[in-house]
């Protein structure tokens, strides 16, 4: 049986039912999912029961697994689940729920501000597939904005401003955003800026779309100041209700969303009470934006 499809909006995530991706698939459902992939970049499989491995085994369908990272690495003891995972839980070594000032939660507490994955590392996502292993009753959703329709509306003059920006991304810049700043250099040098382009256009759909992330720090050559004057406008505007759906978990869906085009970000939850085991498998883009779409920046700019 072919896979089924129920579409949230129009051309902006969709429900995929019919298809057990704890086995591989065949032919015709990968290349429906792909084709799905790229046109709702946001897919929900609900009811899905898989093992790490099975969850890596369908990641990898989309490409290579980028390597995982920790920012709070100088900490970590043991590693809670398969290291190829990334652990965005509440949850420490022994699966108890994280104290309130843990590294590992408080770095956990940037995914509520808007962003893509891996957006600060020159090697980007393009993919993040969350499973829902248990899920806080009330709370803890995630919420994504359609980058593709929020660039669509913009206004022309902000659309020729912007074409040819570059921005510098580091993970630390929005870390500190919420005051934690208490990083090694060893974990500070591990993780360097960045440069991505700040619109792209997705090869497969040929949509062009804002690539921004709370992660930003400046745009090349312009202040500091002035460059988070333009990524608030931007973000302002991106997250609009109008470019934004919100996903309310059920234990064992799995999401996935290309990062290319969209941002997410969790939403707030009772974390000291309720457990919530979301595990993240991420793909791996191309190359880096710049030296993919505009290498000419690479020797022009600072
Ligand atoms: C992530 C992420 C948000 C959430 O896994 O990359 O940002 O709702 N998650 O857990
Ligand atoms: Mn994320």
């Amino acid at each position: 049986m072919a896979i089924t499809l129920y579409p949230v909006k129009p051309d902006f995530m969709a429900e995929i039912g019919d298809v057990d991706l704890s086995v591989p698939l065949s032919d015709e459902d990968r290349a429906a999912i792909k084709a799905a992939f790229f046109k709702y970049s946001v897919l929900v499989f609900p009811d899905q029961e898989l093992t790490s491995a099975q969850h890596i085994a369908f990641a990898e369908v989309f490409g290579p697994m980028e390597q995982n990272i920790n920012t709070y690495a100088d900490e970590v003891k043991k590693y809670r689940i398969d290291t190829r995972i990334a652990d965005v839980s509440n949850l420490g070594d022994e699966n108890e729920i994280l104290a309130v000032n843990s590294r590992k939660r408080m770095s956990g507490l940037a995914n509520r501000l808007w962003h893509t994955d891996s957006i600060f590392r020159r090697l980007p996502a393009l993919t993040s597939l969350l499973y829902g292993r248990s899920i806080a009753p009330v709370g803890g959703r995630t919420e994504f904005a359609d980058m593709r329709a929020a660039y669509d509306a913009l206004l022309s003059a902000t659309k020729s401003k912007i074409e040819k920006m570059i921005v510098e991304h580091s993970i630390f810049h929005s870390r500190a955003k919420l005051g934690f700043t208490d990083f090694t250099e060893r974990e500070r040098a591990s993780l360097p800026p960045a440069k991505q382009v700040l619109v792209r256009t997705i090869p497969e759909t040929g949509r062009r779309n804002l690539y921004l992330a709370s992660h930003a720090m400046r745009v090349s050559g312009m202040s500091d100041e002035e460059s988070e004057k333009l990524f608030k406008e931007l973000t302002d505007h991106a997250t609009q209700p109008q470019f934004v759906l919100s996903h309310r978990w059920r234990v064992n869906d799995l999401v996935m969303w290309d990062n290319r085009c969209t941002m997410h970000r969790g939403t707030d939850f009772d974390d000291w009470r309720w457990k919530r085991d979301v595990q993240r498998a991420t793909v791996s883009d191309i190359g880096n934006t710049v030296e993919l779409y505009a290498p000419s920046a690479l020797t022009s700019l600072p």
